[in-house]
């Protein structure tokens, strides 16, 4: 059985990844609102992904014998600015969850439960790959925006991202 405050700790990462989720998938709908269907392609994917993130600690908690709570998850923006504005948004909101995982890794270490704390380095690991596709997504932007058809090339190559689902899910 899980110690109570590691079952409340990744109850509520489970709902940060389907709050994730949902933001992504706005911000798909957005950009696909401005014509941009590469871009808003590629954040359809990664609302998939974070909906994966969520039912990978789903599977955790039955696997640990524990209580699944569903919570309310909240409103998310409708619109943004622009292309720039969304990927700078979500940067921020990965650094968030990064925070976010390291404070579990952490308490799974205090508490030594190492069996969270293994579920758990599969999150730390693919939080730097999060931060830095969208860090390198954005360099390619400010790189591209002067030339003309800079914004085009970009929503075309992002047309090509391919949905993988976790091996740890099966
Ligand atoms: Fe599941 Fe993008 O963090």
């Amino acid at each position: 059985m899980l110690n109570e405050k590691i079952h409340e700790a990744l109850t509520a990462q489970v709902n940060a990844e389907l709050w994730s989720a949902y933001l992504y998938l706005s911000m798909s709908i957005d950009l696909e609102m401005k014509g941009l269907k590469g871009f808003s392609h590629w954040y359809y994917v990664q609302s998939q992904e974070e909906f994966d993130h969520a039912n990978i600690l789903i599977n955790y908690l039955i696997s640990r014998d524990s209580k699944i709570r569903m919570d309310q998850i909240l409103s998310v923006p409708n619109s943004w600015s622009s292309p720039i504005e969304i990927l700078k948004e979500s940067l921020a909101q990965e650094q968030k969850v990064s925070a976010k995982i390291q404070e579990l890794a952490t308490l799974a270490s205090r508490m030594e439960d190492f069996a969270t704390q293994n579920c758990i380095q599969w999150f730390v690991n693919e939080q730097v790959e999060e931060e830095q596709s969208l860090r390198d997504l954005i360099n390619l932007f400010n790189m591209t925006a002067e030339f003309k058809c800079g914004l085009l090339n970009m929503d075309s190559d992002l047309a090509k991202r391919r949905y993988k689902k976790p091996s740890i899910i099966g």
